[in-house]
């Protein structure tokens, strides 16, 4: 294992879930020191705990601004400074109401865009004078292939995290000279927990329009996060990295009768 994060503060936002709390266990693993903000903060609590380095937890509610504001300033006042946010929240309890544009309500819609979008708004516009003091840092936001392509169902998931993709090039754009990168991660299919068995029939069918052996794991997109957070990924800012196992491309190829499976 490298140590590509040692010394560094990081935020990790909906750091309990299945993909937040992989890149926290990746990051620690390299050396960093993890804030896990959650609003379920027994399991963030539960997660710092193990990963060592002075990690710690704090609770954070994506709908509520003050909310957002003293998670960033939690871990400057406890470690002095902050060196990586990753954007990583979602409220993914949204998945039920969220459907077609007809189907959704206007107040699912509000509700998405507040905790999947302005959240990440808030929290990189108060990081970002903190990782300006110290020089620069990376920000690394978690978007998703929905953004990309449209989606069947999620409408207001896909333009929250669509929005994500433009936040990320402004912010590399606007702060690139002043040593801040912005990357993002749009993962595919990534079942975890409980997920993994009720979705079964899912992953099978989309393993098999993908051009991988395997389906994704939260740990795919931690390894990725940390990448972008380090200082190997100096050469990137503003980039939007796929990890869906080649899912959208191959889903492409197969609508136009191009795909020959085996
Ligand atoms: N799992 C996938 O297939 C997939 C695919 C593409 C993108 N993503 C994205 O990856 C990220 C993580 O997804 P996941 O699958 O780990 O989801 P998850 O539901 O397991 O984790 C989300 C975390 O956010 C927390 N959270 C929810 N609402 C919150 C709120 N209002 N305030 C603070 N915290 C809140 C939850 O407690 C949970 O710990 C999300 O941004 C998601 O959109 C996931």
């Amino acid at each position: 294992m490298t140590h590509r994060m040692q010394g560094k503060i990081i935020i990790i936002s909906g750091g309990a879930g299945g993909i937040g709390s992989a890149i926290a266990r990746r990051m620690a693993d390299e050396g960093g020191t993890i804030v896990v903000s959650d609003i379920n903060i027994e399991g963030a609590q539960a997660l710092a705990k193990v990963l060592g380095n002075d990690s710690s937890a704090v609770h954070f509610d994506a709908y509520d601004q003050a909310s957002i504001e003293a998670m960033v300033q939690f871990a400057v006042d406890r470690y002095g400074r902050l060196d990586v946010l990753v954007n990583n929240v979602a409220d993914t309890s949204l998945t039920y109401v969220d459907k077609t544009i007809l189907d959704t309500d206007v107040a699912t819609f509000d509700r998405s865009i507040a905790a999947n979008l302005r959240s990440v708004f808030i929290a990189t516009k108060v990081a970002l004078p903190h990782l300006l003091a110290n020089g620069g840092g990376a920000i690394v936001n978690i978007s998703s292939a929905a953004a990309l392509f449209g989606d069947s169902w999620l409408v207001s998931y896909s333009v929250a995290k669509a929005g994500i993709l433009s936040l990320t090039r402004n912010t590399a754009v606007q702060y690139g000279k002043q040593g801040i990168r912005c990357n993002s991660i749009s993962p595919g299919f990534i079942a975890h927990g409980k997920a993994r068995e009720m979705m079964a029939d899912t992953m099978k069918s989309v393993l098999d329009v993908s051009h991988v052996t395997r389906n994704g794991a939260p740990e795919d997109v931690a390894a990725l996060a940390t990448f972008l957070a380090s200082e190997e990924a100096m050469f990137m800012s503003g980039e939007n990295v796929i990890c869906d196992g080649g899912h959208a491309m191959a889903a492409a190829s197969w609508r136009t009768g191009e795909l020959k499976l085996v």
